[in-house]
């Protein structure tokens, strides 16, 4: 079927759809966790090096994967070798795209109930200055029910296959190009509410003023592992992505802009947070219930004064997380969708479909770990955090690895070099740097970070 496929519409496009999936949880939601469980700037600096040294070259191995075979990624990888091996690699990376969206439904669901709870009020009704315990249990309630994050996930779910049964050009790239332009605006309209919060001055030194001391091993593992799962790296969504690029697009040049815009995004989304966290007096290493816990509270008492700006800001910051959280979802769903509608020779909607009902199942399992099925537990995680671990603490890094080797050792240099000038053989000076670091750097670091999460290697 890949005489029948087709490519991205434009540019434009192309940059809305790769920034989209990049643009996500991630940046909104883990970029500030981690950064205030690390210690703020000196952590940040750590992860825009880890962006620019390991992102980019990984994120111009899997655009050039993806556009050269011009096919899904576990058939674009047997394109590249014959071997059993390496050639499977491509399919680990689908099963781990679908393991992904699996669980990020479960917390998209809660961030579209939030959305809700924020516009109908309930999250102004609940405030009260001296005491943040309303949220806690509001989120605690929410989270443990059985049936309404089920109800969200699914709803999520489906907006996410909507768009992916439209088509590439129709659905993908057309909800990108207007959801992100949207995103962008309401970062910046939050970013100028934030810089009026009392607490904007200690916000902005904790995100900007490094203080190295707090800087260890582990901090700086953290930082490799987020800028990876904030790039979208190794699970195929670059790669899938990146076979509907026609061939006139510069990819060293897209993979680049597609960092800039993933981590302007993720420091704007710090200017946002940790202004309302400084001005409520909550500890920025909260955790990973900030969103949904310590933020509404916080913005509620950052302007506490005005209660209609609370309500806009709280309102605006889930809609920009829903909007957000979406064009990643579609880029994860999009994964095993051409994978199966490719290699199994199906329709993309049965296709679509087909994955949409086995992410619900598993997101309900998911979802019940919250609650009823919270005793089910291996190596003392629950069903949910199994998901997380398996897949961005082992396959992410383990992936990475595998696709540095294949690339750097394994590829012939100049199809890698010819596919990369499109053909032109210009600028191979930044082709060969790029090489070099998948060769030797990129392997080296992975290694470290994978066996520091297995708890295997400390330094
Ligand atoms: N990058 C997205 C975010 O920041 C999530 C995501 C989409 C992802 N595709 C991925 C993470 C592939 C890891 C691998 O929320």
């Amino acid at each position: 079927m890949t005489q029948n496929r087709t490519n991205f519409g434009s540019r434009f496009g192309i940059i809305m759809a790769a920034a989209g999936s990049a643009v996500g949880l991630g940046n909104i939601w883990r970029f500030p966790v981690e950064t205030g469980n690390n210690g703020g700037a000196a952590f940040l600096l750590v992860y825009i090096l880890s962006v620019a040294v390991l992102g980019i070259p990984l994120m111009v191995a899997e655009f050039f994967v993806g556009r050269y075979a011009h096919s899904n990624t576990a058939t674009a990888y047997r394109k590249l070798s014959k071997s059993a091996f390496w050639g499977n690699l491509g399919f680990i990376s689908v099963i781990g795209a679908n393991l992904i969206l699996s669980y990020y439904i479960v917390v998209a669901g809660w961030v579209l109930k939030y959305m809700i709870y924020s516009a109908n009020g309930t999250l102004s009704a609940i405030f009260n200055a001296s005491d943040a315990s309303n949220y806690t249990a509001l989120f605690n309630g929410f989270a443990s029910d059985v049936w309404s994050p089920i109800i969200c996930m699914v709803f999520f779910i489906l907006m996410s296959h909507c768009s992916i049964i439209l088509g590439v050009q129709k659905g993908i790239e057309k909800f990108s190009k207007i959801f992100m332009p949207m995103l962008f605006v309401i970062l910046i309209v939050l970013v100028v509410f934030s810089l009026f919060t009392p607490g904007a001055k200690d916000g902005l030194y904790f995100l900007f003023h490094p203080d190295f001391s707090k800087l260890n091993s582990q901090s700086i593992l953290s930082a490799v592992g987020q800028s990876f799962y904030s790039l979208s790296l190794c699970m195929g969504c670059l790669c899938t992505y990146a076979s509907y690029f026609s061939k006139k697009v510069n990819i060293v040049n897209t993979a680049v802009s597609i960092s800039l815009i993933d981590s302007i995004v993720a420091i704007m989304a710090g200017i946002i947070i940790f202004p309302a966290v400084f001005s409520s007096n909550i500890d920025p290493q909260t955790g990973p219930s900030l969103v949904f816990i310590a933020l509404p509270s916080a913005f509620h008492q950052a302007f506490g004064n005005w209660p209609i700006i609370s309500y806009i800001v709280s309102t605006l910051f889930y809609v920009l997380l829903v909007l957000a959280t979406l064009t990643s979802a579609i880029s994860l769903h999009e994964v095993p969708t051409a994978y199966i509608s490719e290699a199994w020779n199906v329709k993309r909607t049965h296709a679509a479909t087909i994955v949409t009902i086995i992410c619900s199942l598993l997101g309900i399992l998911c979802s019940l770990s919250m609650g009823i099925l919270s005793d089910v537990t291996l190596f003392d995680k629950n069903i949910f955090e199994l998901f997380d671990y398996t897949t961005t603490t082992l396959m992410l890094p383990l992936c990475g690895i595998l696709i540095t080797v294949f690339i750097g050792w394994k590829v012939n240099k100049y199809l890698i070099v010819s596919e990369l000038t499109n053909n032109t053989y210009k600028n191979t000076a930044v082709v060969n740097i790029i090489v070099w670091i998948l060769k030797y750097v990129a392997p080296l670091l992975l290694i470290v970070t994978f066996l520091n999460g297995l708890g295997l290697f400390e330094f």
